[in-house]
Parts: C-alpha cells; structure tokens; sequence
C-alpha cells in the first residue's frame, strides 16, 4: 500500500502499524530460524486443484505419520526474498520464477502445484502479514520458504492423496558464517549430489539431506562448503551444498548447464543476464575441475547466498587461491544484483513485486 495512509486488510486484522519492527538485534541477524507470527496453507486432493488458502498462526502442523512427504519423500521447496526499501515499501525478488520452478517441480514428483497467480499471493500475504519481522533497510533480508507436500497418508510406494502448500517466513542475514568473507570450497570426489535422470535439477528436499555427510565432513575440516562434481566422470563441477557455481576467465564467464542434475537458480539466471548487460560473455555448458582450477576468480549465486566470493578450492591434494576483494567480477554483480533487490538501482527488468 504505497504512499496510502489508511490501513491495509492485514493492517486490521493483524494489528499492525506501518513503522512497527520487532525489537531484535537487526545488526547480527544470521541465516538461522527465527519464527514469525503467521503461515498461509492451502490443500487440495490428488483429483482436484488448490483453491483457496488462508493465513493462520505460525506453528507446528498436523501430519500422519504415513504421510507421502515423510515416508517417500515427496516434497518441494522454494526459497524467495522480502527487502525493505528505504520508503518502506517491501519488494520481492522474482518470485514468478519461484512459481514456475515449483510447477515445474511438482511435475517430476507427481505432485499438483499451485498456479503462479496463487504462489505469488501467498507469498505476498505471508510478508504481509509478518511485516514487522522484515528487517530496516540494509539489515538484511525476510527470507520466505514455500513447501510443497505429499500430506495425505499412503502406505504402498504411490503419490499421496492429499497435498499440502505451506508458506512460512524468517528474518535472515548472511548465510555463510564467513559472512561476506572470501569461501574455503571442497570439491568432493567420493558423494555425488545428483545423477543423469534423476532430480538434481528440482527442488525437491530430497536432494538435500544427502549432501549432510559430505557438507558436514567439509565444515569439520574447515571448509565452507562442498563443490560436487558430476557422477558419471567425476570430473565435471557440477554446484555446491546449497547454491550455483560460476568461474571467471578474463572477459568470459562461464556455469555448469543445467542438464538435470543442476538447479536452475533463481539468482543464477539472474546473474547470467547482469553479467551480460555489462558487457561479459557467459557460457553456460561444462566445465572440468581443471578449468575451475586455472580459473581468474570463483564465485557462487543462490537466494540465500546471494552471490559469494570463492578464496580458495581444495581439490585432491591441490589448494588453489582465486581473485576476490573490490576488483573482483563477483563483487560487481554482488552490488548490481543486491541494489536491484532492494531498489537502490534501477529494475529495467520488472524483476521488483511490490507487496
Ligand atoms: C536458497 O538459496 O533459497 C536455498 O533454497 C538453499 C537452502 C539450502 C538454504
């Protein structure tokens, strides 16, 4: 409700006043769970599609224990960002894209999906209706996760009866401990993430707790994260734990295609197209770990991550060190990509949703 001074619906329903902010440490917010006051679920049976939703309290939910989700996996995450700008307002980052991944997603694991119109309003509400959990301006960012899952209970391996949309929403900062600080990446030669023909190329969170041991394996060691290589030759890179990967070689800049086993990243088609505009030539296709090896610079995209600086690779017995600091490619998409989130630049793209 920009530039208006009467109330919004969620402002009288949910008490709210324009200026409110929970009182908390916006300074050193971190990438961890703090829960808000509300959710949006919607549901709907395998033979129909999903209608209407509704906000309700943030808390636990209700789920048999034969649910689809818990006992065969069958579930869908997305992860998408509220800002708020200076005059208030509160923008989201392309959360259209969001929609269509989920779509897309929810096709490969047999699941009904909400329509793009119905994600985009959810996810709308939901920052709504948590405003005061967004934080000031340039203290970071509401990150809001929509789910989507098999909730109805099914014994026999088969999709569930009943699903279940799910939008909650937490107030977060930088992901990686490191801040913004340069990453250690490990690349890791004996886990794979995902294989051809599988669902490395979905949200689904079933690509997820996999990655754990290897991710967990790195992090004692002292890494910040595990770069995967594929399956099949173990030789080209494919993503990390929980973001895209790009090298830069001169003018060239160059991502792993995305041939299924790798997730079409939100902020890493985003990139693509910035890095572009400002005059750099990008190629998505393979890349070998020798290549990422002799590479000028390192840098990973995702929505948590945003777009982070790689320091150094681990590879077998080879530690290599890469470009980083305010010279670096990565550190111009960073403020090209963050100022159009927040509406500090200009979005030529209509990539901004007003909430
Ligand atoms: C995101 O970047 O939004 C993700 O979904 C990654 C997740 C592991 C935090």
């Amino acid at each position: 409700r920009v530039g208006s001074s009467s109330p919004s619906k969620f402002d009288i329903l949910y008490n709210l006043s324009d200026d409110e902010n929970v009182d908390m440490d916006w300074d050193n917010l971190k990438f961890g769970l703090t829960p808000t006051d509300y959710m949006y679920t919607m549901k709907c049976t395998n033979e129909e599609k999903f209608q209407k939703g509704q906000l309700s309290r943030y808390g636990n939910i209700e789920l048999s224990p034969s649910a689809g989700v818990l006992n065969y996996g069958q579930g869908l995450f997305e992860g998408t960002k509220a800002y708020r700008k200076e005059d208030g307002r509160l923008l989201l980052f392309r959360p259209d894209q969001n929609a269509i991944r989920m779509k897309i997603g929810a096709d490969r694991m047999c699941m009904p999906s909400p329509s793009v119109d119905q994600f985009i309003d959810a996810v709308k509400q939901t920052v709504l209706a948590n405003k005061r959990w967004v934080p000031p301006a340039g203290k970071g960012s509401l990150y809001v996760r929509p789910l989507l899952i098999g909730s109805g209970p099914i014994l026999g391996l088969a999709p569930a009866l009943e699903y279940t949309f799910l939008v909650y929403a937490s107030p977060v900062g930088n992901y990686y401990k490191e801040g913004l600080a340069p990453l250690r990446l490990y690349v890791e030669d004996e886990f794979n993430r995902a294989s051809p023909g599988g669902t490395g190329g979905v949200k689904t969170i079933s690509n997820y707790a996999p990655v754990l041991k290897a991710l967990n394996r790195a992090k004692n060691r002292g890494f910040s994260d595990v770069l995967y290589l594929d399956s099949v030759n173990k030789r080209y890179i494919e993503e990390a734990s929980s973001c895209n990967v790009f090298i830069v070689k001169g003018n060239l800049i160059s991502t792993p295609a995305t041939n299924g086993t790798i997730l079409d990243g939100v902020t890493r088609r985003s990139i693509i197209e910035i890095a572009r505009d400002n005059g750099y030539e990008v190629e998505e296709r393979g890349i070998s770990v020798e290549e990422l090896i002799d590479a000028d610079e390192v840098f990973c995209t995702g929505t948590a991550v945003v777009v982070a600086p790689v320091g150094s690779v681990a590879y077998q017995d080879k530690r290599v060190n890469f470009r980083t600091g305010s010279e670096a490619v990565s550190q111009k998409m960073y403020k090209t990509l963050v100022g159009i989130q927040t509406g500090v630049v200009k979005d030529n793209k209509d990539w901004i949703f007003f909430c």
